[in-house]
């Protein structure tokens, strides 16, 4: 079910560049010790609960299913993934660094635990047209290269410790999550990979992580799989953010189908235990009857999802578009207004960066010569950085070409693999994307 990683030997684990050189999956590990409830004999029973009192919601959680949905496109054909997870993959490099640095501030001896607990975390990558292997990683892997990456700081007067936890219920996916994971070893990263229904989990992971700093995802295919008692059961601590993925479109077709089903427009005598459970009581049947536009609707809904969180919580909420006119969400909430601020400026990035204009390929190069001055780069390695959110790895190859041309690099390999100038020895050139 689970597993830690170990140490490879050494004291920090491979380069990047060693970690991405391989597809190989690592060592399967030993179990965490994890005191959970016992496994059951499969997460589709419906009625195995372990919170009682939701007892009601959660067996719909037990009840969804891959089967529910319609098999998965290649990920440059799904918007709302791509934005997903272009987000993710750079919130995720920001979340431990904006922790760590600020409690450097402070030095302690105290070990800092970092806790990304992915309770939907798929198979572990998605289905691509443009990367290598064919495949993009996926919401897990990309939280746990950042872990190693925290991990692996040598700056820092105080012991870190990452933790990725995968939970996911379909036991197919267990081996290619581990597959995925495994590639990064560190004596002070843990791994985890839980074939289970989040709701058998979900307190027993609570338990293991307090103490620690944890960003929690939800990040279902349905409605149906996060009632809010399953969320609220993670909150209460001020270490704790959760960031969910909120499919107010869903929610918006659920009410229409609702109402038609009722016969009757006043939401009042509509039935929707499948909302009653998604708000934890019957808020959303508010939705202002003036308010006639479906995108306004979802809106709606999605702002009310995040007045649920407790009043301590700073909640932010981001649209996500989607070609097909459905919107999912981000729901974020936090404590700390840092954590909103960095959210969101992840979220901005990923909107206007590849959607606006296009940057020139010139500006993009000195922006990986100064991110990566004095290393020696490959593109592969530099789309898995999360760099260029987006960018096809055609596209990263030429920006590393470019370092050369502009006098940037020193080396240019038929690959594509750059070796950067350290930042006093390359040219000034005129001002770069972020100056
Ligand atoms: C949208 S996919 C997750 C994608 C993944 N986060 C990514 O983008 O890389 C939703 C996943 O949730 C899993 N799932 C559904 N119900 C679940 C439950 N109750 N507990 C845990 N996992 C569940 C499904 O098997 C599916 O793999």
């Amino acid at each position: 079910m689970s597993r830690s990683s170990s140490s490879n030997g050494a004291a920090f684990g491979p380069s990047p560049a060693a970690v991405f050189s391989t597809g190989a999956s690592g060592p399967r590990c030993r179990r965490l010790a994890y005191a959970g409830p016992p496994r059951s004999n499969g997460w589709r029973l419906p009625g195995k609960v372990s919170i009682p009192e939701c007892a009601d919601c959660l067996k719909a959680v037990a009840r969804a299913s891959r089967e529910d949905h319609p098999p998965d496109l290649p990920v440059e054909q799904r918007k709302q993934t791509e934005d997903k997870l272009n987000v993710l993959a750079d919130y995720y490099g920001a979340w431990p660094n904006t922790i760590l640095n600020g409690l450097k501030r402070f030095p302690t001896a105290t070990p800092v635990h970092l806790w990304i607990i992915d309770l939907f975390a798929g198979r572990g990558w998605h289905e691509s047209n443009t990367r290598p292997e064919a495949r993009r990683p996926g919401t897990a892997a990309a939280a746990v290269f950042r872990l190693w990456q925290a991990v692996s700081r040598l700056d820092l007067p105080f012991p870190v410790y990452g933790h990725l936890v995968a939970v996911d219920a379909d036991e197919e996916f267990e081996a290619s999550l581990h597959a995925e994971l495994d590639r990064f070893t560190h004596a002070n990263l843990m791994v985890e990979v839980i074939s289970k229904n989040c709701a058998d989990v979900i307190e027993g992971l609570r338990r293991l992580s307090l103490g620690g700093y944890t960003l929690w995802l939800f990040d279902p295919y349905g409605l149906e799989s996060i009632p809010f008692c399953l969320v609220r059961k993670v909150l209460g601590d001020k270490k704790t953010e959760v960031i969910v993925n909120l499919d107010a479109g869903n929610a918006q077709r659920v009410i229409d189908a609702a109402v038609r089903k009722a016969g009757t427009p006043d939401l009042r005598a509509v039935k929707s235990p499948t909302l009653d459970c998604l708000f934890g009581g019957d808020r959303w049947r508010d939705v202002p009857a003036e308010m006639t536009t479906t995108a306004k609707r979802e809106a709606w809904l999605a702002d009310r999802y995040a007045e649920l969180f407790p009043a301590s919580m700073l909640t932010q909420v981001l649209p996500m578009g989607s070609s097909s006119g459905f919107t999912r969400f981000f729901v974020q909430a936090a404590t700390h207004p840092t954590a909103r601020e960095r959210f969101k400026k992840s979220y901005d990035y990923v909107q206007t960066l590849w959607k606006k204009p296009r940057q020139s390929v010139e500006d993009l190069a000195r922006v990986l010569a100064r991110d990566l001055a004095g290393q020696e780069v490959s593109p592969a390695l530099v789309q898995s950085l999360g760099i260029f959110p987006g960018a096809s790895l055609a596209r990263i190859r030429n920006i590393c070409q470019h370092t050369f041309n502009l006098g940037l690099s020193s080396h240019c390999g038929p690959d594509g693999t750059v070796a950067l100038l350290p930042l006093d020895e390359q040219p000034k050139g005129p001002k770069g994307l972020f100056d």
